[in-house]
């Protein structure tokens, strides 16, 4: 057999996995990969429960089921005040991945380039790689993290295809404010290129700020895939549920894609997030308290430490410089972390192509007030 010439050959075990398996070698706190320790909401268990007993076992819709994509849509309306069209703008996915990678797939082709952000996410540039293009990393620096416009203008051409964006941001918590999308909209303005927006925590945002999406800014929507995550805002990331909001002809080529990757995700689920958007609405009003009263506990408890904490200003995720306790690099500090001190987290470094030279690593606080305190306890001493 000839030997699989990997389309993919740099690429490991994301951070995510590695960091989350030492903690269960380690018996460590895990404040690494960004999942809840807490259950999702009891009545959207229950309707799940009732939608299984009730027969919707088999394939659902490919685009998603109708009750979820109008429920989507109403969301959409009310929350940003834009009309989308849930028959033909709304598709409902296997987790916000599966959209990121359906919606880089439908856009870039061999040759094209994608610019992202760096600290990215770390679905990004494999996606675009294994659709034949590019990413061009800019880097952003702590502890401001903000995007040099200047820098994308310079390497925005002909060639580019696509802009990725992520706000509120993992991991940095921070937001793009609407001024920010203005100057994105002027800048790819003369470019033949798409706006891929990962918008997977927009519910969790503090201190009264509002969430700046790319729905809301009518000439970025234009040329926009946005992406959501059900997984994020009902504390349930185990299911896999999110949805792409585009144009009906962006949405159009998505959908040849999606059709062919996963065809359509898990009904029954599906099904019970549709009743818990129209029945529960309150739920997504209460989340960004719900995670700033966790962000602002951990905030406290953290001072007993050295770690200095960086502002959040959304996610459920803390970046934390460990400077003042050691010079290792980050990923060195984060296993020392895990195996000595039995609470682990992520080293920044790995969302970076290049990374410049820093101190940091990110802390996820979607975990219960005990889990915070402990692992503050824990760090406490050094
Ligand atoms: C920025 C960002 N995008 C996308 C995802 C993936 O979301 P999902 O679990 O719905 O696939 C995550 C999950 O951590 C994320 O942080």
């Amino acid at each position: 057999m000839r030997r699989i010439a990997s389309k993919l050959p740099d690429v490991g075990t994301t951070i995510f996995t590695v960091m989350s398996r030492l903690a269960a070698e380690s018996r460590a706190l895990n404040l690494s990969q960004g999942f809840p320790d807490f259950q999702p909401p009891p009545e959207l268990i229950e309707r799940v429960s009732f939608h299984l007993r009730g027969g919707h076992n088999q394939y659902p819709p490919m685009a998603g089921v109708e009750s979820l994509r109008t429920a989507i849509a109403a969301t959409v309306e009310r929350l940003y005040g834009v009309a989308v069209d849930a028959e033909h703008e709304v598709t409902v996915t296997s987790g916000a991945t599966e959209a990121l990678f359906c919606a880089i797939q439908a856009v870039v082709g061999r040759g094209d380039e994608a610019i992202v952000f760096d600290p990215a996410y770390d679905s990004y540039d494999p996606g675009v790689r294994l659709a034949g293009g590019r990413c061009i990393h800019i880097p952003l620096h702590p502890p401001e993290f903000a995007i040099d416009w200047q820098q994308l203008a310079a390497q925005l051409s002909a060639r580019t295809r696509l802009v990725i964006i992520n706000s509120p941001t993992n991991p940095t918590g921070r937001l793009l404010e609407r001024d920010d999308l203005d100057r994105l909209a002027e800048l790819v303005r003369p470019y033949d290129c798409y706006v891929l927006s990962d918008e997977v925590y927009e519910h969790i945002v503090f201190d009264g700020r509002a969430h700046a999406t790319v729905l809301a800014h009518e000439e970025l929507a234009a040329r926009s895939f946005a992406v959501f995550s059900f997984g994020k805002t009902y504390h349930a990331t185990g299911w896999k549920i999110g949805y792409c909001v585009a144009p009906r002809e962006l949405s159009a080529e998505f959908r040849r894609i999606h059709q062919f990757v996963t065809f359509a995700s898990t009904a029954p689920l599906q099904h019970a997030l549709a009743d818990c958007m129209l029945q529960y609405p309150e739920h997504l009003s209460t989340l960004a308290a719900f995670y700033q009263r966790k962000r602002d506990l951990f905030g406290e408890l953290m001072k007993t430490s050295r770690f200095r904490l960086l502002p959040s200003q959304g996610t459920y995720f803390q970046l934390a410089d460990y400077g003042a306790i050691s010079a290792a690099e980050d990923h060195e500090f984060a296993h020392w972390l895990t195996v000595e001190h039995k609470v682990a987290v992520i080293p920044v470094s790995a969302f970076y192509r290049e990374p410049p030279p820093m101190t940091l690593v990110r802390f996820c606080f979607a975990k219960e007030a005990e889990t915070l305190g402990e692992a503050a306890r824990r760090v406490s001493s050094l």
